[in-house]
């Protein structure tokens, strides 16, 4: 944390199925901290899954509600964990925000991994019906994106949830 206590947060950020919302849980769990996930605080500002958001107002309308989520969580009072939906950091006003408020740590693993971990993505809308080969996509399309927001990676391949909470609070300066 700076001195003038900005840059408080630590901020996960990383595609689907990195792990951002079981490790930033872990992880608030171990520094005490208030746990705040994007797509959390857009269900509730909005009374719908984000499945229910993406049906009623489309992609574009789910990231305007994203980006409003998002100065959401960084405008926690305390020093906080913010895990971000995993497109969140597309948005350059999410990305500078993200950058000035927090220590952002970009999860990543193999496109094969995050697949297993997510299962049939039927809580993700832009998986349906699709699969690895997405991910693989989205792999290759948002790594510009992830690495201009992130101050660390941490690789989630073939660690456990309490693996990856040592190695993020390691990176994480205290
Ligand atoms: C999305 C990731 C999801 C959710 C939405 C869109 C994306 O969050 O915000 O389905 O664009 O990658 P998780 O990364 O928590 O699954």
């Amino acid at each position: 944390m700076n001195d003038d206590g900005s840059r408080r947060h630590l901020v996960l950020v990383g595609l689907m199925g990195a792990g951002k919302t079981t490790v930033g849980a872990a992880c608030a769990t171990r520094l005490a901290r208030p746990f705040v996930d994007t797509d959390d605080i857009v269900e509730a500002n909005t009374g719908m899954s984000v499945s229910d958001v993406f049906a009623h107002e489309g992609e574009a309308g789910f990231r305007a509600l994203e980006r409003r989520a998002v100065a959401d969580a960084c405008a926690t009072p305390t020093p906080a964990v913010i895990a971000c939906g995993g497109g969140a950091v597309l948005d350059g006003d999410n990305r500078r925000r993200l950058h000035r408020d927090g220590f952002v740590v970009w999860l990543q693993a193999a496109p094969s991994t995050l697949m297993a971990r997510v299962k049939d993505g039927s809580k993700r809308p832009l998986l349906q019906g699709r699969g690895t080969a997405t991910l693989e996509r989205l792999a290759v399309v948002r790594a510009a994106a992830y690495e201009a927001a992130a101050d660390a990676v941490v690789d989630t391949d073939g660690r456990t949830v309490p693996e990856v909470v040592d190695a993020v609070l390691e990176v994480c300066p205290r």
